[in-house]
């Protein structure tokens, strides 16, 4: 947290000398923290092997010191179409721009990672290693590209890197830290990724109707004696268990037997377990469609996975799970054979939708339960269905993923804008609790919308209530499916356009939560015409205006 940085410097730790150049930097830009995570785990390994190591995130790296760097390691993330992580944005263009430096005496190297499922799969890493070997840099290691599953790429690569360092340190000893002899920063918990807290779970209700269509939950986890903290912002990572009725289903169509036990990376597990609780089963990846592509011999398959039907590819990987493959092309598998094929299950990450002020040692979710009927079979996501039937007895398995680009502005005068249709309002119930719990004087606008007012209005009362109290000080809704017209909140933007405009030129901080493929690219669109309308600007100049708020961290998204 902000307060550890802060009291750091006054440790008895003696920092090593370092002069820029005279160290391995470590960058990164990550937009759901997983490119940061990686970059930490660098970091440590790279500080255990006896280095100077500089970890920064790419918006507070000093662009002009680009030029001295000798050894550089970027962990960097592609959002949706090939777009870089926000706070990766100026960096990203500085790189590829005119005035990127020539770096002649640069060794570097990259680790993208990206979702093979899109078309631009890593293509801000592509674009970054071609990019810094154009300059003149000189590649350490290969340019790493890791798919959904991270790990099976970033591990290796982790190792590369961490075995040419020790060469780099064999060469420049002026590399290494002398007297490493840090002192641990006293951690106030053990929980992590790795190791998460078992949560007991406190509440599980239905927060929409019961005639809405799409169940949404609102969950309370206890986080007691855990030491966890968190801050409005973060999210929850959920260690799912897949559903039970879908690993009986994969048995059932492979014929085979869950109590087979079967032996990988070394561990021993029954293949029911190693399906229930360590196998990806929801997503469906290229390397599985191209196994059983091989193990069903179907023609179809191996067509669709060839690069002229990159659509159709496209389209099979969002329409199917890969238990609807199974039952479409019969194939052979043994239990071995599947626990290699599959990928290793991953959290997921939940917006907290708490103030750990308000609420004490808890957490609060809202969870948009996955379950739907497609090829004439229900379907369930991972986590949510997990969530869903998790009842009073149950433990979650938890950790804290911190996001210092979703926060609440330093000054609580600041007022702040509030986007979060759908499930996305769940951060902005964090900042509202947390803003009336240090009476923060700034005024909350909240742009909320969803399906229909009498069945999806989610934590209505807790709205109402709010506002009468001054803890909100603005509601604009949109349903979108009340009226013959889709209403959505950037319609509401625009209407009251005057009033944003007025408000982010005072200084208010926005933010946008929820969907990231088409709601936050609409609401993009919308605040430039916005800002171009009633701050009489080129369109081009609201567009470098916002892109300068995202820069600043004025105007954060967490989206997905
Ligand atoms: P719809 O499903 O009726 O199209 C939360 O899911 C809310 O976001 C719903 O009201 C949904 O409307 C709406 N929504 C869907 N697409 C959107 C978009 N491109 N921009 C903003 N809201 C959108």
């Amino acid at each position: 947290s902000a307060a550890f940085a802060a009291r750091q410097p006054f440790s008895a730790a003696p920092k090593a000398e370092v002069v820029p150049g005279e160290r391995v930097t470590v960058l990164y830009g990550s937009q759901t923290g997983n490119a940061r995570r990686i970059a930490e785990q660098l970091s440590k390994r790279l500080e255990a092997a006896g280095l100077a190591v500089r970890l920064v995130r790419a918006d507070a790296y000093p662009q002009r010191e680009l030029a001295q760097e000798r050894y550089l390691a970027v962990v960097i993330s592609t959002q949706g179409e090939g777009e870089p992580p926000d706070d990766a944005r100026g960096l990203v263009e500085f790189i590829a721009g005119r005035r990127a430096p020539r770096l002649p005496s640069l060794q570097f190297t990259v680790l993208g990672l990206g979702d093979s499922s899109y078309p631009q799969f890593c293509a801000i890493g592509r674009q970054l290693d071609a990019r810094l070997a154009e300059l003149g840099g000189t590649r350490l290691a290969a340019l790493g590209e890791a798919d959904v599953d991270i790990d099976a790429v970033a591990a290796p690569w982790t190792n590369t890197v961490l075995e040419h360092a020790g060469e780099v340190v064999a060469k420049a000893p002026s590399l290494a830290v002398r007297v490493p002899n840090l002192q641990a920063v006293p951690s106030r918990t053990i929980y992590s990724r790795e190791q998460p807290f078992e949560a007991a779970v406190l509440a599980n209700q239905r927060i929409v109707s019961r005639d809405s269509e799409r169940e949404v939950r609102h969950l309370e986890l206890s986080l007691e004696g855990s030491g966890l903290d968190y801050a409005p912002g973060d999210a929850l990572g959920v260690w799912p268990q897949n559903p039970p009725a879908l690993v009986r289903q994969w048995l059932d169509v492979l014929k085979l037997d869950g109590g087979t036990e079967v032996s990988h990376e070394g561990r021993s597990l029954p293949l029911a377990r190693w399906l229930g609780g360590e196998r990806e089963l929801t997503r469906l990846t290229r390397s599985f469609v191209a196994t059983h592509s091989t193990a069903s011999g179907s023609g179809d398959l191996a067509r669709v996975l060839q690069p002229e039907h990159a659509a159709e590819f496209a389209r099979l990987l969002a329409e199917y799970q890969p238990i609807d493959l199974l039952r479409r092309y019969r194939g052979a598998w043994s239990a071995d054979a599947l626990v290699v094929a599959l990928r290793s299950l991953t959290p997921r990450l939940y917006s907290i939708a708490s103030s750990a002020r308000a609420v004490g040692e808890e957490v609060h979710l809202t969870v948009a339960t996955v379950d739907y009927l497609a090829h004439g079979e229900p379907h369930w996501g991972a986590a949510s269905s997990f969530l869903a039937t998790s009842d009073e007895d149950g433990r979650v398995p938890v950790f804290i993923e911190p996001n210092e680009r979703f926060r609440l502005p330093a000054d609580p005068s600041r007022d702040i804008i509030m986007i979060g249709p759908g499930t996305g309002v769940a951060p902005f119930r964090a900042f509202v609790q947390e803003r009336r719990e240090i009476a923060a004087s700034g005024r909350n606008w909240l742009l909320f919308g969803n399906r229909h007012f009498s069945q999806d209005f989610l934590y209505q009362l807790e709205w109402q209530d709010a506002l009468k109290q001054g803890a909100l000080h603005r509601l604009d809704l949109a349903f979108s499916r009340d009226a013959a017209d889709k209403v959505y909140v950037q319609h509401r933007l625009r209407e009251h356009g005057r009033e944003l405009y007025a408000w982010l030129k005072d200084g208010a901080h926005l933010y946008v939560c929820g969907d990231a493929t088409h709601m936050a690219k609409d609401v993009h669109a919308a605040l430039i015409d916005v800002v171009a309308t009633h701050g009489g600007q080129s369109p081009e100049d609201a567009k470098a205006w916002l892109a300068d708020l995202l820069q600043q961290g004025r105007y954060a998204r967490d989206v997905y």
